[in-house]
Formats: C-alpha cells, sequence, structure tokens
C-alpha cells in the first residue's frame, strides 16, 4: 500500500508561538507520546536565540532526554550557531530555514536573502560532511506577510540551491496558509517535475482552512512526506497572521480514509492532543477532532 511520512511538527512550530510555555520536559514528553502512537518523524526542537523564541529555550536539554533511535528526529536551526549545538546535543538530523523573500529572512533570522541562502548552504555542506541529515525549508511558498506573491520560479530556485547544496529533504512551507488548491497543483506540480518527489515535503499552515485541500493537491503531484502538528498547534511568531499548522489528526483521517498508510494509530493519537490540551491548558485539536472522538468512541462501544 502506498505510504506517506508524516512528520509532526508540535514540539517545535506547535510550541514555538503558544500563549503556554511548556517545559523541556513536558516538550520531551510529548515527543516520546507522538512516537508512542507511531509517527515516524518529529521536529524535537530549535536551536535558535532564547531572545528571539523564548519558549524553545530548553533544546539540549530536551535532546538528551531523547532515545534518538526511536523515531527520525530533527530540530531546526537558523544558523551556525545554532547547527553546532545541535550537533554537540547529539541531533542527527537538522532543519535550516530559507524564506523566499528579503523581508521575510530579516525578519526571522535577521539576515536578508543572499546571506541567508549562503549560511543555509555553508551549514546544509557542513551538515552532510559531519554526516548529519540536512534538511531545508523554502518557507513564504505561495505568499509572504510582508512582500504579498511569491513566484512559483523563485522557490524552484532556492529549493534547487538546497538540493545542489546536499540538503536529503527540501520542505515547502505555507507560513501563512495562502496557498489554494489550484496554486498548491502548480507548485507542487512543477516541483515534483524539477525535482526527485520522494526528497520534498509540505508544511502547510491552515489559516484559510485549506491545508487539507492543499495537502490533497500536493499528494496528487506525488508529494509522499507532509509535517503537521498535533492538535493543529502552530505559527511563526516572525510572520503575521500565520495561524495554526494542518492537524495531525486532520491530515491522518484524511490520509486513510484515502487507503494511504501511515503507521499511526489514529485513536491513540486522540489521547495525546488530549494531552496536549493540558499542557496549553485550552481546547486544542483539527476540525475533524469531534467525528474522530465520536467515531472512535462508537468503535470502542462496538
Ligand atoms: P541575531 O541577533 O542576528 O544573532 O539573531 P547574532 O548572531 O547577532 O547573535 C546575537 C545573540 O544570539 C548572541 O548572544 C549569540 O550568541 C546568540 P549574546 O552575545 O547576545 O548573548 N545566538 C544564538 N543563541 C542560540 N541559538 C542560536 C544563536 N545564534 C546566535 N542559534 C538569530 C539571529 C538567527 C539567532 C535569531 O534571529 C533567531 O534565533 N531567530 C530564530 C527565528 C525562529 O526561530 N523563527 C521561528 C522558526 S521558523 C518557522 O516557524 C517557519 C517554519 O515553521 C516553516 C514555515 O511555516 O514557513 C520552519
Ligand atoms: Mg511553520
Amino acid at each position: 500500500m502506498d505510504q506517506v511520512i508524516v512528520n509532526d511538527v508540535a514540539p517545535r512550530d506547535g510550541l514555538q508561538n503558544d500563549p503556554a510555555a511548556v517545559s523541556a520536559a513536558d516538550r520531551a514528553e510529548l515527543v516520546n507520546s507522538l512516537v508512542d502512537v507511531g509517527l515516524p518523524a518529529v521536529e524535537v526542537a530549535s536551536f535558535v536565540s532564547p531572545k528571539a523564541v523564548p519558549k524553545m529555550a530548553g533544546a539540549a536539554e530536551l535532546v538528551a532526554a531523547l532515545d534518538l533511535d526511536r523515531a527520525d528526529f530533527s530540530a531546526l536551526v537558523p544558523n551556525r550557531k545554532g547547527y553546532e549545538m545541535a550537533r554537540a546535543a547529539g541531533m542527527r538530523s537538522v532543519a535550516l530555514v530559507l524564506s523566499a523573500t528579503e523581508t521575510m529572512n530579516r525578519k526571522n533570522i535577521n539576515m536578508g536573502l543572499d546571506q541567508a541562502l549562503a549560511v543555509c548552504r555553508e551549514t546544509v555542506q557542513q551538515a552532510c560532511a559531519d554526516g548529519l541529515k540536512a534538511r531545508a525549508y523554502v518557507s513564504v511558498a505561495f505568499a509572504c506577510p510582508f512582500e504579498g506573491p511569491v513566484q512559483d520560479s523563485q522557490v524552484e530556485l532556492l529549493a534547487g540551491e538546497m538540493f545542489a547544496a546536499g540538503a536529503q529533504e527540501v520542505i515547502i512551507a505555507d507560513t501563512i496558509g495562502a496557498g489554494n488548491p489550484l496554486r498548491a497543483k502548480q507548485l507542487f506540480g512543477r516541483l515534483a517535475a524539477a525535482f526527485d518527489a520522494a526528497k520534498l515535503a509540505a508544511h502547510l499552515h491552515d489559516t484559510r482552512a485549506l491545508a487539507l485541500a492543499n495537502a490533497w493537491q500536493a499528494l496528487e503531484c506525488g508529494i509522499r512526506k507532509f509535517d503537521a502538528s498535533a492538535g493543529g498547534l502552530g505559527g511563526c511568531p516572525f510572520a503575521p497572521g500565520a495561524a495554526g499548522n494542518l492537524a495531525t489528526e486532520d491530515l491522518v483521517s484524511l490520509l486513510h480514509q484515502a487507503g494511504l498508510e501511515t503507521g499511526i494509530d489514529l485513536a491513540a493519537l486522540l489521547k495525546v492532543v488530549g494531552r496536549i490540551e493540558s499542557l496549553v491548558g485550552r481546547p486544542v485539536g483539527g476540525r475533524a477532532l469531534p467525528w474522530l472522538h465520536r467515531r472512535f468512541a462508537n468503535r470502542e462501544a462496538a
């Protein structure tokens, strides 16, 4: 059966901008719960300035609490310093963040596009030389909150730069949820033709309730790896208007209904969503959550 890999970003994207501060120990426990229910990949932390993103402090402590053999764990790194910290902590996979526009790079990592590209290129090369897996985001792939629409050619150019530097995976990120199914079909179709679709992933925020529709288009274009966030938490602190990520439970529900395999126990994942609610102190969850709860409650009763 056709297999799709889901990478849960709740511990990183989900919690980096949440009003609740969740300790490194609780975030490590969340990572383990996600692996327990079958997530094959989790973005566990970011090695970024605690002044820029206070909620992600304690990344090394979090990583030290994990058994790194359990799943494909990655950490976000914005620069060389973050890379060195992630490597020293024992991470085997890092994710660089390159935005498609000048202003988004400046707001997010305090570098212009040229400098961000050079830093990402050098860090990817270093990771490869050190035997780590290097992943690279291309953010604001449909539109930038500061500069407006982004050309598909620009996304293709930057993805090509990252592959040329040695990135094993390029993650196409709709940071503010500005994509729609027509645009998603164009962009993912173009990228899947230009590159090996097995090395592309989609990271879709759900601001306009179109993330699932866009994910479907990406699937139709041959993309088989998706970021998603249990409970639908998420958003970049430096991208105004960014809402939560595509909820893992919504994505997995779609994939399973379409006959695609993920290895994830959806009923058990709902319990992790419940745990996230208690960590952040308010109701969370994807759009299908009430129906999913009813579905599994009925199955257990039957
Ligand atoms: P800067 O101020 O230009 O950095 O910030 P700097 O090199 O001038 O250093 C300033 C201070 O930060 C120094 O410390 C450095 O040592 C320290 P001080 O001397 O003042 O005590 N520093 C660091 N500390 C920890 N980790 C580091 C690091 N680097 C320098 N890696 C910097 C530049 C990149 C550090 C800052 O802007 C930053 O941390 N940005 C992170 C932004 C971020 O995390 N954004 C959210 C994640 S991206 C996202 O969510 C999008 C995504 O989900 C995909 C999508 O949806 O599009 C991935
Ligand atoms: Mg994101």
